[in-house]
């Protein structure tokens, strides 16, 4: 499974609208149901605006109904490799406290969690 969200990963990145960074980032996320969403980053010339590739595959999921994750990889399409940034992890640990997250470059990758990403994270009891 891993390796097919990796293949997602890579693939839904080169969807992603970056005139300005030219960065390219995309993730795929696995549901508890066995689905995969996908997301890039979509960049604006109002730059606050941006939605990165994270918070895409997470939002595309909750409104297809979809609240509850089992794994994300984020493939940033550089020889770095790059974590997801503040704003991404706390909506990640809105829907998961346990989510296994893969960070994968051209030429690397490694497993890491959401709970070692966002220690003590703000969430009210639901
Ligand atoms: N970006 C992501 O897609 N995910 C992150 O976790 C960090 C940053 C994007 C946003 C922007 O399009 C580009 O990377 C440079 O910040």
């Amino acid at each position: 499974m891993k390796q097919k969200l990796i293949e997602a990963a890579k693939k839904v990145s080169k969807n992603a609208y970056v005139p300005y960074s030219g960065f390219q980032v995309g993730a795929a996320l696995l549901t508890e149901s066995g689905k995969i969403f996908t997301g890039c980053n979509v960049e604006n010339s109002s730059y606050g605006l941006t939605n990165c590739a994270e918070r895409t595959a997470i939002f595309k999921a909750v409104s297809e109904g979809e609240t509850k994750f089992t794994e994300l990889v984020i493939f940033s399409n550089t020889n770095e490799l790059f974590y997801p940034c503040g704003a991404c992890r706390q909506v990640i640990s809105e829907f998961s406290s346990d989510l296994k997250i893969t960070v994968v470059s051209l030429t690397d990758e490694l497993e890491t969690n959401i709970a070692e990403l966002l220690p003590h994270s703000f969430n009210l009891d639901k």
